[in-house]
């Protein structure tokens, strides 16, 4: 294992439907196997020393699919909130969200800031759960909050060209570092929408392991990967170390 461990790790999960297809299974068999590796994965970012990880979870377009699919990723997003509280406690996992928690239904609202609020104070692994997520969303609710902020502080960003930084405080989670490093399974070679802001100059992983698959040893892959990667923000380091 490579030492260079990434602070914070997001993880498009993809290929649940391929995964039940492949055995000859309805799709939500594949979710739910889907969950069980979230959990294999979410137990081995907390023992490597990962600071934060961001499962995307269901995003503003999952909506599309059948009634009975969201249906049944929804109740295991509830089952995941309400069951693991245990596991969140003896890990001193903190579960956050990112997204749009107003589009969500009622229940999965009221267990999201139960569990938010309960795991808190917890100092370990922080779990982000993009949940009715999307990037442009984020984005357009970043300038929502701003905008309306104007009203009371005058001036915030009327006069000057607006920064990026300012916007990035009206992000979902502010506090939280952008990823270093963004995983994709199942093969796919896009963003889909995810973490479009704070992944600008995120590492890329493509895995062609479908979710249902990955494990512990995937994620050592992936991170190892990331370890021997020259990361240069657009700068030329070379230009830089020689000037
Ligand atoms: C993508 O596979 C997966 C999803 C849209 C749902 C992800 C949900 C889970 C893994 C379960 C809940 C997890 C937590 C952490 C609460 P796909 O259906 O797009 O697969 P396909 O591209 O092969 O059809």
């Amino acid at each position: 294992m490579d030492s260079k461990i990434p602070l914070h790790v997001g993880i498009i999960m993809d290929g649940n439907g391929r995964w039940a297809k492949k055995r000859g299974q309805i799709r939500t068999q594949g979710h739910l196997e889907g969950l069980k590796a979230a959990k294999r994965v979410v137990k081995a970012a907390s023992a490597m020393g990962i600071s934060y990880l961001t499962l995307y979870t269901f995003s503003t377009e999952n909506w599309k699919r059948t009634a009975d699919e969201v249906g049944f990723i929804m109740g295991l997003v509830k089952q995941y909130l309400r069951g693991e509280f245990d596991f969140y406690r003896e890990n001193g996992i903190r579960i956050r969200h990112a997204g749009d928690k107003n589009g969500l239904p009622r229940d999965i609202q009221k267990e999201l800031e139960k569990v938010l609020e309960e795991t808190k104070d917890f100092k370990g692994l922080q779990v982000i759960l993009a949940l009715n997520y999307g990037g442009r969303d984020e984005i357009a609710r970043a300038l929502s909050r701003m905008i309306k902020d104007q009203g009371a502080k005058p001036g915030l960003f009327s006069a000057e060209p607006v920064k990026t930084e300012l916007i990035g405080r009206y992000l979902d989670n502010p506090d939280v570092p952008d990823p270093d490093l963004i995983i994709r399974t199942a093969g796919e070679f896009r963003t889909s929408n995810f973490l479009l802001w704070e992944g600008a100059y995120s590492e890329y992983y493509i895995s062609d392991k479908l979710w249902p698959d990955w494990g512990e040893e995937d994620l050592e892959k992936a991170v190892d990967s990331f370890g021997k990667r020259e990361r240069r923000f657009g700068a030329d380091y070379a230009h830089v170390r020689n000037s």
